[in-house]
């Protein structure tokens, strides 16, 4: 069973020495929490795949403190300067080539010869990243396919029995994923929406951002971020969106003023607090045994394009 710490000094210490050794130890962000593992360690990184069950195509985001941790790593493009220095610390994730000099394992990129990496802006997270002294791969914590946990406990009940320690920073202020942006080439590409809106990202880059060709079409390395498979950040039950009501005993998860919400993601309507609420109500309703949810909708635009994309993939076909 993990080990579950705490935020104070000795615990962060703990937590970083079973990341030297090898071991797998999830942390709060400001997004969701990761499951962490030493991104040059090529065994602890097929422990991590094996620990998620996920497809091994699927590569990796890494972590470090700061922008300059990464800088014998990746090679930082002008886009890449600019983006992260307006955003990190913070939920943007950037696409980059490996640099030369890389000592980040081959597993982390699946083969591809980029990687992703992000300076998270959780204050647990940096104390960690700072003590752990390395590179940290760290996708959401959960089992490839379910829900991303946004509390240790959500973390427990997936991965509990197969990872070493958990920190409890207490629920992630954000609640939903990274924005991920490509910018290894010279046409920034938007591969995931998420925490940072892709109006605030192109205001910052003075143009509009690329979307990824569908699957197939490019011949090339896929420019969508392999992990995107259609179902995705799925509970248990069948989700249904843009739902004026609930019918036929589904529960409904409201958005905005409306009347017979089982949970309201945000009764003012607000979408930082709806991306907040949103994976734990989800987690919430599962907990419930709810077989079916409708989901109010949520407009198409700041947060509400990163909560769409997750709900869109929440509802999409389940392979069988
Ligand atoms: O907020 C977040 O980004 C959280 C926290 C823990 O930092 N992490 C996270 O990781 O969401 P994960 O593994 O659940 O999602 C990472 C996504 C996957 O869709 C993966 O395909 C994509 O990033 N990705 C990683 N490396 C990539 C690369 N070299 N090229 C394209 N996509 C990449
Ligand atoms: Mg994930």
């Amino acid at each position: 069973m993990a080990k579950l710490l705490e935020t104070d000094d000795k615990s962060i210490e703990d937590a970083a020495d079973i990341l030297r050794a090898g071991g797998l130890v999830a942390f709060p962000t400001e997004t969701v929490y990761g499951l962490g593992a030493d991104a040059t360690n090529s065994a602890a990184l097929a422990r991590l795949y094996e620990a998620k069950g996920r497809p091994d195509f699927n590569p990796l985001i890494v972590h470090a403190p700061t922008i300059e941790a990464l800088r014998d790593e990746v090679i930082l493009t002008p886009s890449a300067e600019r983006l992260a220095h307006a955003f990190w610390p913070g939920p943007l994730t950037l696409v980059l080539q490996r640099s030369e000099s890389c000592r980040f394992s081959p597993l982390v990129s699946a083969g591809l010869p980029t990687a992703a990496v992000r300076a998270p802006a959780g204050s647990v997270a940096a104390r960690l990243l700072r003590a752990a002294g390395r590179p940290i791969a760290a996708p959401s914590a959960n089992r490839s396919g379910r829900l991303s946990p946004t509390t240790a406990q959500h973390v427990l009940g997936d991965l509990g029995e197969t990872i070493d320690a958990v920190i409890d920073g207490g629920p992630c202020a954000l609640g939903l994923e990274s924005s991920i942006v490509d910018v290894s080439t010279d046409r920034p590409t938007l591969l995931r929406p998420g925490g940072v809106p892709p109006e605030e990202l192109e205001a910052v880059l003075g143009a509009p951002l690329a979307r990824p060709e569908p699957e197939g079409e490019s011949g090339s390395a896929p420019r969508s971020a392999p992990g995107l498979l259609q179902s995705h950040y799925a509970p248990r039950a069948a989700v249904r969106l843009n739902a004026k009501s609930s019918v036929n005993g589904e529960a409904l998860l409201g958005f905005g003023p409306v009347p017979g919400a089982s949970l309201n993601l945000s009764p003012s309507g607000d979408p930082a607090e709806a991306a907040a609420n949103l994976f734990s109500m989800l987690h919430e309703l599962d907990a419930l045994g709810v077989s079916d949810i409708a989901v109010s909708p949520i407009p198409e635009q700041g947060l509400g394009i990163a909560i769409n994309d997750r709900l869109r993939r929440a509802a999409a076909p389940r392979p069988a």
